[in-house]
């Protein structure tokens, strides 16, 4: 069985096509890599497989072989999905521990047990009586995503930009943190920028997205040649546009 099956995903926002029929598939014990230049989709894709409102979308969302699309957000967590956010919300009035605590009445004791030793690992045990993320700095706040993913373990993660705005030693913990959760239950999709996160993960397949479209895979070599030729070196080797500047736009103030 797979943990993340995406076939066919298909989003609009009005008139706008987001994602044009994305296939993307992470078996159970693999963790695999989205890459793609600003804009290209990757955000919207994690919104509309973990179903935030307003991300509509067509196709099929499976978790370990249940269709999710067009269940609620909390079935899709309760069926296994987690999506670590590129931005995570401030939630003023909830402490990280009663967020926790929320999590168990579903998932039981064992969240508890998970989330204290994430916290311990992760230098976060100061932070579980703060409001969830409200005045965390940027790599503070992914480190808090991490230790509910870790909370959760779920069987299917996806993980926008889990390395921005983190410095170079935050990068590593929060990378090798990921690593520490592999196991054969588990399915995860990382989005990033950056090669330099990779380093710190055993990257089992890797996907590039243009346009909302997936235009290339292959194996960890593939994000090495992407920070080499740039997506405009990939964009000119496919015989694909070149993006808009928005130059035009600009001569026409
Ligand atoms: N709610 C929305 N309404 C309208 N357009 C949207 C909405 N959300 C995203 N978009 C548009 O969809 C496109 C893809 O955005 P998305 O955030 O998925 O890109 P991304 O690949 O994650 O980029 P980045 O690398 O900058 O995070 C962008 O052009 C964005 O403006
Ligand atoms: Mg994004």
């Amino acid at each position: 069985m797979t943990a993340l099956s995406i076939t066919g995903l298909t989003t609009r926002f009005g008139e706008l096509l987001i994602l044009d029929g994305v296939d993307l598939e992470v078996p159970f014990g693999e963790l695999h890599v989205l890459m793609g230049p600003n804009g290209s989709g990757k955000s919207t894709l994690c919104h509309a497989v973990m179903g935030r409102p307003g991300y509509l979308a067509e196709g099929s969302v499976k978790v370990d072989g249940v269709e999710v699309l067009g269940k609620p957000v909390e079935e899709r967590a309760r069926v296994g999905l987690f999506e670590g956010f590129q931005y995570p919300v401030e939630v003023p009035g909830v402490t990280l521990r009663e967020l926790i605590g929320e999590m168990a009445v579903v998932g039981g004791p064992v969240v508890g047990k998970r989330a204290e030793r994430a916290a311990e690992d992760l230098d976060l045990a100061p932070f579980l009586d703060r409001f969830v993320n409200v005045g965390l700095s940027g790599g503070e706040k992914k480190k808090s995503e991490i230790l509910q993913l870790l909370s959760l373990s779920p069987k299917a993660a996806v993980l926008d930009e889990i390395d921005s705005g983190l410095d170079v030693d935050a990068v590593r913990d929060v990378a090798q943190a990921v690593e520490g959760m592999r196991s054969d239950d588990l399915g995860v999709l990382v989005i990033t920028h950056y090669a330099r996160v990779l380093r710190y993960l055993d990257v089992d397949r890797v996907h590039v997205m243009m346009k909302g479209r997936i235009v290339r895979r292959g194996g960890r070599e593939l994000a090495d040649e992407l920070d080499a030729k740039g997506y405009e070196g990939l964009r000119a080797e496919l015989g694909l546009e070149p993006e808009e500047s928005g130059v035009d736009f600009l001569e026409g103030l």
